[in-house]
């Protein structure tokens, strides 16, 4: 059972707000453990599309969202932290924006949010819990101490989704990842089950304009108000 005596603070939003670099940087700074859920979802979407699963079909996602083995492991070189799926390493391979687009998609079924309620809480173990998602200050932990939600207009989430796919390498075109942005809010917030809301009792930070280190002062600063 997680502690409920466990701090946690979560970071909700929509995609491209930066949430995973600033959530990875406020738990480092208070050296508190980190889940990265969006990273959940991603990895259930890849396990489906390994096995072959059709994305419609709720009830075959569902079982592969019970079975998927999902691991997280930081590398002692200080690199990404390795995100292994049924014993394969799919690190790269869960950020593409088709891997971005299932998980989604899949997202929007109640069987696999249920799947993967337990797997989210047991990430809730001392010192504390930075929360990175949609749903953790409303529906995974209501209770947290300290509750963020973060957002930027579509338009420089996509610049900086942009600029941090060229870094890696990858080419797509600033126009298609608006587009695929856009689709993405309506999806996550349209859905009937958990839908992308600030929590009533969340912080909200409105980033666009803000740099990294901007962000990360004003999410310490809340968590460290107490
Ligand atoms: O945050 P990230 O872009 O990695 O998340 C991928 C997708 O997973 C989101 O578009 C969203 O549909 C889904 N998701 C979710 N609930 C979460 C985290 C992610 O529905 N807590």
């Amino acid at each position: 059972m997680p502690d409920k005596n466990v701090p946690v603070l979560t970071i909700d939003g929509p995609s491209g707000s930066g949430k995973g670099t600033i959530s990875r940087r406020v738990a480092d700074a208070l050296g508190w453990h980190l889940l990265d859920s969006g990273a959940i979802y991603r990895a259930v979407g890849f396990a489906a599309g390994m096995e072959g699963v059709d994305l419609s079909d709720a009830e075959a996602v569902t079982r592969c969202a019970i079975s998927a083995r999902i691991g997280f492991r930081d590398p002692k070189d200080g690199r990404e932290t390795r995100v292994i799926v049924n014993g394969l390493d799919a690190t790269d391979e869960i950020r593409t924006e088709t891997c971005g687009a299932a998980a989604s998609a899949i997202a929007a079924i109640p069987g696999v949010r249920a799947a993967l309620f337990d797997k989210q809480r047991a990430f809730r173990k001392a010192p504390g819990l930075v929360a990175d998602g949609r749903d953790m200050g409303t529906v995974i932990f209501p209770d947290a101490h300290y509750k963020v939600f973060l957002t930027a207009s579509a338009e420089e989430r996509a610049k900086r989704r942009h600029k941090q796919l060229k870094e890696k390498g990858l080419g797509v075109t600033l126009a298609a990842l608006l587009r695929e942005i856009q689709a993405r809010d309506a999806r996550d917030a349209d859905r009937v089950v958990a839908p992308l809301r600030p929590a009533a009792d969340a912080v909200l930070i409105e980033s666009t304009g803000m740099s990294i280190q901007q962000v990360v002062a004003a999410v310490l600063k809340l968590a460290q108000r107490g």
